[in-house]
């Protein structure tokens, strides 16, 4: 999991129905004609407040004469009464919503949406949710999962406190339905909702919530552009009816105290690196008690070397007693970490065949949010976890496409509440193509919607953070960023390009011009693709580039 950091509902999975309100305007917000006002005047209310005081309901009201027709199919092409751009519609989980010259979700994208793994009781991705949430049960915690994956960009960042030239928000990095709305890049985008649930909800102390995330990124084994991920957090309350604030803060304290010691011991290996809370790198809060913080943190800390021990128990238990051995206790380490919603912050590294594997970050909430959900009297820990590294790891599955194989030698493998080695069926042959072409100077156009016309809206490919990267070690921005010939991939070959390395680049000496060169490796898992049908896949990716990018082909 990339983590979501820089030098940086509902279901509830037990019957119990979850009262967080819905945040979301059933319909999308008016058209904006410039491309970046909305996010402007929310960077300009940010720069004020990193933390606005607020009510999250983001509602507006729908504008009839904003309306386009609803169509059924994805992402709408023009409405054919109506060419206006702004008449463009979608409609995802059953809501429409307007698009704008913000949108670059695309239709193979809105494709996956639906499709709950995270539920599915024999699938791998449910086994590990399911696994994650028995190491913290009802009624200390409720268990949610959240299947619409809409939310505010106000949610996904600034109740957060992202800073607003965080490259998470960039349009590179993050798909956006319209300029308000997005798909969720992080479960933490429920964390405003789930805190304000736990502050009316006084049987329970925390949760955890579980969902399919969607992020912009590369395509290769690991990394697909939708993922699953499972946060959790709990919070401890002053006492009420004590006599003074003071007292009441030591009887929290010594709550904290108690349940830290009422957690069960673990016996793995913890190296800890992270036992100072420095004030220059990783900060307590100004108005907690550094007595407090520490319990807080131990809490967390136990809490989660738990979960790693029943994980690695689980893992241990599907193995031959000889592997069992030969794979060694379990060692894990804590380091410091930085989130824009926790402070102290960490992050849990396991060694895993002689490396040390990032597998989730954490840390103690910062009190605005809390004082924004109404839990101002309270003190809190969080963490959040890609839940497909977990589970490539507990399975052994070695490519991140598996996970959405509909076919049965993949699927019969699993069933509930065991872990099973995944058996491979065989290799198809892979069969890779190679595209070159001149980046164009001037900006291009990054809407996918009507993608296959060149369009002269002058919409820049990518916006904000490190959106204009053309690749990786370039420094200059350009009208191209390596994310978009992967989007121009996925939604073209889907999920039969299995990775998209950039192979050549140079800069022609005399017109100054850059030439880029990818690689695409083109196999299915499931069956041997055929030439034609690969050179006819590579042919439309290589005109989509053209049209959608203005790249000249070499
Ligand atoms: N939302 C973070 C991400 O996607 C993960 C995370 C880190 C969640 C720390 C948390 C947390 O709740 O406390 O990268």
């Amino acid at each position: 999991m990339q983590l979501l950091k820089t030098g940086a509902f509902l279901r509830a999975a037990r019957s119990a129905r979850l009262s967080i309100p819905s945040r979301r305007a059933p319909l999308a917000t008016s058209y904006t004609p410039s491309r970046w006002s909305s996010s402007q005047v929310a960077a300009a209310a940010h720069e004020q407040n990193p933390f606005p005081e607020q009510s999250v309901n983001a509602s507006r009201e729908v504008d009839p004469a904003k309306t386009a027709e609803l169509k059924d199919d994805g992402v709408q092409k023009s409405d054919s009464t109506n060419t206006d751009s702004h008449k463009q519609q979608t409609t995802i989980g059953g809501t429409p919503y307007i698009l704008d010259q913000t949108t670059n979700v695309t239709s193979s994208i809105l494709g996956l949406v639906g499709r709950n793994l995270y539920d599915q009781a024999d699938h791998p991705i449910c086994i590990t949710r399911k696994l994650i949430e028995s190491c913290f049960p009802h009624p200390e915690y409720n268990n949610f999962t959240m299947s619409d994956p809409v939310v505010t960009v106000k949610d996904n960042f600034d109740v957060l406190g992202f800073p607003a030239d965080h490259p998470g928000r960039s349009r590179t990095d993050t798909y956006y339905v319209n300029s308000t709305h997005l798909l969720r890049t992080h479960t933490s985008a429920h964390q405003h909702a789930a805190f304000q649930t736990l502050a009316t909800e006084k049987h329970t102390s925390g949760y955890t919530i579980c969902a399919d995330v969607y992020r912009r990124d590369s395509i290769d084994r690991s990394h697909f552009p939708v993922f699953h991920q499972m946060e959790g957090a709990r919070v401890w309350d002053l006492t009420p009816n004590a006599e003074s604030r003071y007292l009441a803060q030591t009887m929290r304290t010594s709550k904290i105290a108690r349940q830290l010691d009422a957690l069960p011991k673990t016996s793995i290996e913890v190296e800890d690196n992270a036992t100072s809370f420095s004030r220059n790198t990783n900060p307590m809060q100004s108005e907690h008690d550094p007595v407090e913080v520490q319990l807080v943190v131990s809490h967390l800390k136990r809490s989660l070397e738990y979960l790693m021990e029943q994980i690695h128990k689980a893992a241990q238990e599907s193995l031959d007693p000889s592997a069992r051995q030969a794979s060694g206790p379990l060692k894990v380490r804590w380091v410091e970490a930085y989130f824009p919603f926790t402070s102290p912050s960490f992050e849990l590294e396991v060694l895993w065949n002689g490396e040390w594997l990032e597998l989730l970050g954490c840390g103690v909430v910062q009190q605005p949010i809390l004082n924004n959900a109404g839990l101002k009297y309270s003190i809190g820990w969080a963490w959040g976890v890609g839940i497909e590294r977990f589970a490539m790891l507990l399975f052994g599955i070695p490519d991140i496409r598996l996970f959405w194989s509909d076919d049965p030698r993949f699927l019969r493998q699993f069933s509930r509440g065991k872990i099973t080695k995944f058996e491979p069926f065989s290799k198809f042959p892979a069969c890779y193509k190679d595209i070159a072409f001149w980046i164009n100077p001037s900006p291009g156009v990054a809407s996918p919607i009507g993608a296959e016309a060149p369009s002269t809206s002058g919409v820049a490919a990518a916006a904000g953070g490190n959106a204009t990267k053309a690749s990786p070690s370039e420094t200059q921005p350009a009208a191209f960023h390596e994310n978009d010939i992967m989007e121009v991939v996925r939604d073209i070959a889907g999920s039969l390009a299995e990775d998209v390395k950039l192979v050549d680049e140079f800069v022609h000496p005399t017109s100054g011009r850059k030439s880029l060169c990818y690689r695409i490796n083109y196999r299915s898992l499931e069956r041997t693709l055929t030439n034609e049908e690969v050179n006819e896949l590579h042919n439309q990716v290589e005109r989509r580039m053209a049209s959608q990018f203005g790249v000249e082909l070499r």
